[in-house]
């Protein structure tokens, strides 16, 4: 299950720390929900954006993403991450 847009508003993350992980969390919830229903997923996905800001890859590793190998990518504006839904 692929995460394609994730933000907190400014004005939300200068005042409250840990929306962001709240989101991923939440996320993690909503695929094992599917998984008990329509759906077979065994892991987040997302294309960390590192083009704005390359912080955001600490961010998914604090959240606990690796980066997927890949044998080709000449668009090192993202990388692309996964996080097991079973560890
Ligand atoms: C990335 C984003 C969603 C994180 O949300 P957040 O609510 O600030 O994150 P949290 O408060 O849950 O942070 C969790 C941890 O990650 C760290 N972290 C969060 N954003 C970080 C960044 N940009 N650079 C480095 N570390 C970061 C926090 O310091 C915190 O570390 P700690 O647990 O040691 O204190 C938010 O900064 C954002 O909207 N960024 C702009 C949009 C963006 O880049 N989205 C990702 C696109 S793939």
């Amino acid at each position: 299950m692929k995460i394609a847009k994730l933000a907190v508003d400014n004005s939300f993350s200068k005042k409250y720390k840990g929306i962001g992980t709240f989101m991923i969390k939440y996320a993690k919830r909503f695929a094992w929900a599917c998984n008990t229903t329509y759906c077979a997923a065994r892991f987040l996905t997302v294309d960390a954006d590192i083009e704005h800001d390359k912080g955001v890859l600490t961010f998914y590793e604090k959240n606990g993403f690796i980066p997927n190998a890949e044998l080709f990518n000449k668009n090192r504006k993202t990388i692309s991450m996964r996080k097991d839904l079973y560890k």
